[in-house]
């Protein structure tokens, strides 16, 4: 967002240690505030923000205790501190159901829209091609009675004969 040119944004976390962190992480720029506080009691003034962004906060809350009401707390707190035309971004893991019952509050009198982004795929750490450990030494000892191996256990074989 900063480098799109959205240079004024104030940063919150209830954590210190992520908001020194990430204070320091970007040091360079302009424009920022960073100040731990917690999302379900915020101290701003209502009204005043054009845009208000949440990633994963309010997914981290309702994994926690008590986690119904506090997330009604949280976006009763966006809806205050929002200007009347302003915008709520979330980004979130969870399914657009289990998330909108909290937006689509008459209360607010949002207009909600989703937006599906295609999660990134997360490639497991792959085990080396069984034929790449095939060259090395014979086994000391017979591998475990073995099934027609799958290319993993086929490698978990060739690691145990290595040994
Ligand atoms: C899943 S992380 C997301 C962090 C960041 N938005 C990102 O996308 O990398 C959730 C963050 O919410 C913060 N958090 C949890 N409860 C909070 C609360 N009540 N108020 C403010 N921040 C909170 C945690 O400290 C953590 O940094």
């Amino acid at each position: 967002m900063y480098e799109d040119g959205y240079t004024t944004i104030d940063n919150i976390d209830i954590s210190d240690v992520v908001i020194q962190a990430m204070q320091a992480k970007h040091s360079d720029k302009t424009g920022l505030t960073w100040e731990v506080m917690d999302c379900t009691a915020l101290n701003h003034p209502d009204g005043i923000y054009d845009v208000v962004f949440d990633k994963g906060t309010v997914d981290s809350l309702l994994c926690g205790e008590g986690s119904t009401a506090k997330v009604a707390t949280v976006f009763s707190e966006i809806s205050r501190v929002l200007k009347d035309d302003g915008t709520l971004f979330m980004v979130s893991y969870g399914i657009p159901d289990n998330r909108l019952s909290y937006l689509e509050n008459a209360d607010y009198n949002w207009t909600v829209k989703v937006h599906a982004i295609p999660k990134p795929t997360v490639t497991a750490v792959r085990d080396p091609p069984a034929r790449a450990c095939a060259t090395h030494s014979p086994p000391s000892h017979p591998p475990p009675a073995a099934t027609t191996p799958t290319p993993r256990t086929a490698a978990r074989v060739a690691a145990h004969r290595l040994r």
